[in-house]
């Protein structure tokens, strides 16, 4: 069922139906979204270099960004002159694999994985303004919680769902047309809403905004193993 809500209801709900005790993480019964992630967050995560970022401009295109090998590992090094530069110029930023960004984030994900069956990553969307487009209408192949941190994004979710038959890129890949809208919310900071796997969606910034999406891709159609959400601590 498709929903939105206030984060804290979102929250609160996730975390009294979960068994928070059994796992070695320190608890919080209360996470505010300013809490979770800030403008700040973003700029050291390009500075820092700690996701990969893809720029999607007004056209909702994918920019390729100049990358360079690191020296001493396999680890890609995105230009992040480059990215400021296409964010502050009206581009849209979308970060990946972002789930150990902070303790709060790294918090949350652990809730929903208590809860369901799923292995969670964090994306930071955004933009600096209305030009900032995000992706045309898209299916994604996990379910989604989308929570708006800064300005009001508009949310159209469709009736149409995807077939499993084709991948997940070459669907995404098409312009499809004549899709039938199911719910539509504009979200203001502090809201989140559900996004379930395969559903056409799109989101249509209305200025300058930020927000966290957690995708949750079920352990049924993963082999991946499951992401260690302790925090450990040296005793010595
Ligand atoms: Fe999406």
């Amino acid at each position: 069922m498709i929903d939105s809500t206030r984060f804290e209801k979102f929250l609160n709900r996730v975390y009294k139906e979960c068994i928070v005790n059994e796992h070695s993480i320190y608890e919080k019964d209360v996470i505010t979204p300013n809490e979770l992630l800030t403008w700040k967050d973003v700029e050291n995560v390009i500075n820092f270099n700690l996701g990969f970022v893809d720029i999607i401009d007004n056209n909702s295109n994918k920019i390729d960004i100049p990358a360079l090998n690191y020296f001493w590992s396999s680890r890609i090094i995105q230009s992040k002159k480059s990215i400021f530069s296409l964010i502050n110029s009206g581009n849209c930023f979308s970060i990946t694999q972002c789930f150990y960004l902070n303790e709060n984030i790294n918090y949350l994900l652990s809730l929903i994985e208590s809860k369901f069956d799923v292995i969670c990553d964090a994306h930071l969307y955004g933009g600096l303004d209305t030009s900032a487009n995000s992706f045309r209408p898209h299916i994604d192949i996990p379910s989604n919680f989308i929570i708006q941190i800064d300005g009001e994004t508009h949310w159209k979710i469709y009736k149409n769902i995807a077939s499993d038959m084709f991948p997940q890129e070459q669907i995404n890949s098409m312009r499809v047309s004549n899709l039938e809208l199911d719910y539509e919310v504009v979200l203001s900071p502090g809201d989140c809403i559900y996004i379930p796997p395969r559903r056409f969606h799109e989101a249509i910034p209305l200025g300058k905004r930020l927000s966290v999406s957690i995708p949750a891709a079920s352990r049924k159609y993963s082999n991946a193993l499951p992401v260690d959400r302790c925090l450990y601590e040296f005793t010595k």
